[in-house]
C-alpha cells in the first residue's frame, strides 16, 4: 500500500470512530511504533537517495493530516458527549426545596408569657405551688370548711391521703400568705383539673392568680387593676364590668366580663351572641383567709382576682373550642407560630 491509501484508510478509520477508546486504536493502529504509517517512514531509508525527501514530504503530510483528524474528532465526540450529559441529567430547577419547620411556642405559653410580663412590669412577683394540693389549701383554708356547700363548685380530683388536684391556682396564695408579710403583690399562673370535659371545658387547663395585700387596700383598687390588665391584654379600650358574685374565700365577691373582642360586643360565635365574655373571678379577700395564714386582718385588707389563661387565649385567638389546644394537633399549633 502506498502512502495516499494508507492515509485514505486512516482517515476514513477517524470519521468512523464513534468514542475516544475507539480513536486511540485507530492512532495505534497509524501511529503508533508498529502503525502502518510509523513502519512506512522507516522503510524510506530503503528508497533511492534522490526519492527520499519527496517520499519523505509525503509521508509527513500523512501524518500531520491524521493527526489533525484525530484531534478534530477527538473535540467533537467530546462535544457531543457533553451536549448529551447535559440534555440528559437536567435539574429541575423549579421543584421545591426542603423545607425545615421551625417550631414555636404554644398559644397557651406564648398567653402566659403575656400575662406574667403584664403583671411583672406592674411590680407583681410571680409564684408557683404544688399541683397535687393539701385539702387544706386548695378548701379549707380559703374558706371552706369540711362539707361546706360551696366546695360543690369544683368537681374534683380526689387523691389518697386528703390530697386532691388543685382545682383552682388560689391554694398558692395562701402558701404565700403564710410565709410572708404584706405589702404582699403576687401572680401565681400554674395548671389545675377539674373532673368537666366539653367544649368549654378541658380537665387540665390553666389559670392566673392575683393577690394583693396591705393597709388601705380598697375595691377600687381591684377594679383599677382588673380594668387595666384586661385592656393591656387585648390591647384595646375594651369595655370591662363587675357583676355581684359570691366566692367563699373574698367578700364582697365579683365576676368580670370583658366586651367581645371579636364582634366589638355586637354578638358572634365565640361570646355565643351576647357580646360579652366571662373572663374572671375577684373580690376583697376574706378577713377569715387573712386570719387563717397568720396576717393581720386589722391593719391589712386586700383583693384577690384568678382566670382560666387558656379562656383568655381562646378569646384573644378567636378559638372556639378549648380542646383544639390539647390536641397536639401542628395543623392547629402551627397557625399560632
Ligand atoms: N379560684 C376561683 C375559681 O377557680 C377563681 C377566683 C375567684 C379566684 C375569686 C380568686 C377570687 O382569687 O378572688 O373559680
Amino acid at each position: 500500500m502506498d502512502v495516499d491509501d494508507i492515509r485514505a484508510e486512516a482517515l476514513s478509520a477517524v470519521s468512523a470512530s464513534d468514542s475516544p477508546e475507539r480513536l486511540d486504536e485507530v492512532r495505534v493502529e497509524y501511529l503508533g511504533k508498529k502503525g502502518k504509517l510509523t513502519l512506512l517512514a522507516r522503510s524510506l531509508r530503503f528508497l533511492d537517495p534522490s526519492e527520499r525527501p519527496a517520499a519523505g514530504a509525503r509521508n509527513n503530510a500523512a501524518k500531520d493530516a491524521v493527526v489533525q483528524a484525530i484531534e478534530a474528532r477527538r473535540a467533537a465526540l467530546t462535544a457531543e458527549q457533553l451536549a448529551r450529559t447535559l440534555s440528559e441529567d437536567v435539574v429541575d430547577v423549579t421543584l421545591p426545596g426542603r423545607r425545615q419547620n421551625p417550631g414555636s411556642l404554644h398559644p397557651i405559653t406564648q398567653t402566659m408569657r403575656r400575662i406574667e410580663d403584664i403583671f411583672l412590669g406592674a411590680g407583681y412577683g410571680v409564684v408557683t405551688g404544688p399541683e397535687i394540693e393539701d385539702d387544706y389549701h386548695n378548701f379549707e383554708a380559703l374558706n371552706l370548711p369540711p362539707h361546706h356547700p360551696a366546695r360543690t363548685m369544683w368537681d374534683t380530683f380526689y387523691l389518697e391521703g386528703g390530697h386532691v388536684l388543685r382545682t383552682h391556682t388560689s391554694p398558692v396564695q395562701v402558701r404565700v400568705m403564710e410565709k410572708t408579710r404584706p405589702p404582699i403583690r403576687i401572680i401565681c399562673p400554674g395548671r389545675v383539673f377539674r373532673r368537666e370535659s366539653d367544649l368549654t371545658h378541658t380537665p387540665m387547663f390553666h389559670q392566673v392568680e392575683g393577690l394583693v395585700v396591705d393597709e388601705g387596700i380598697s375595691f377600687a383598687d381591684l377594679k383599677g387593676t382588673v380594668v387595666g390588665f384586661v385592656r393591656r391584654f387585648y390591647d384595646k379600650e375594651v369595655g370591662v364590668r363587675f357583676r355581684p358574685s359570691y366566692f367563699p374565700f373574698t367578700e364582697p365577691s365579683a365576676e368580670v366580663d370583658a366586651q367581645c373582642v371579636h364582634c366589638e360586643g355586637s354578638g358572634c360565635r365565640v361570646c355565643s351572641g351576647t357580646g360579652w365574655v366571662e373572663v374572671m373571678g375577684c373580690g376583697m379577700v376574706h378577713p377569715n383567709v387573712l386570719r387563717m395564714s397568720g396576717i393581720d386582718a386589722e391593719r391589712n385588707t386586700g383583693f384577690a382576682f384568678g382566670f382560666g389563661a387558656d379562656r383568655l387565649a381562646a378569646f384573644y385567638f378567636g378559638v372556639d373550642d378549648l380542646r383544639l389546644f390539647f390536641d397536639n394537633d401542628v395543623r392547629f399549633l402551627s397557625q399560632f407560630s
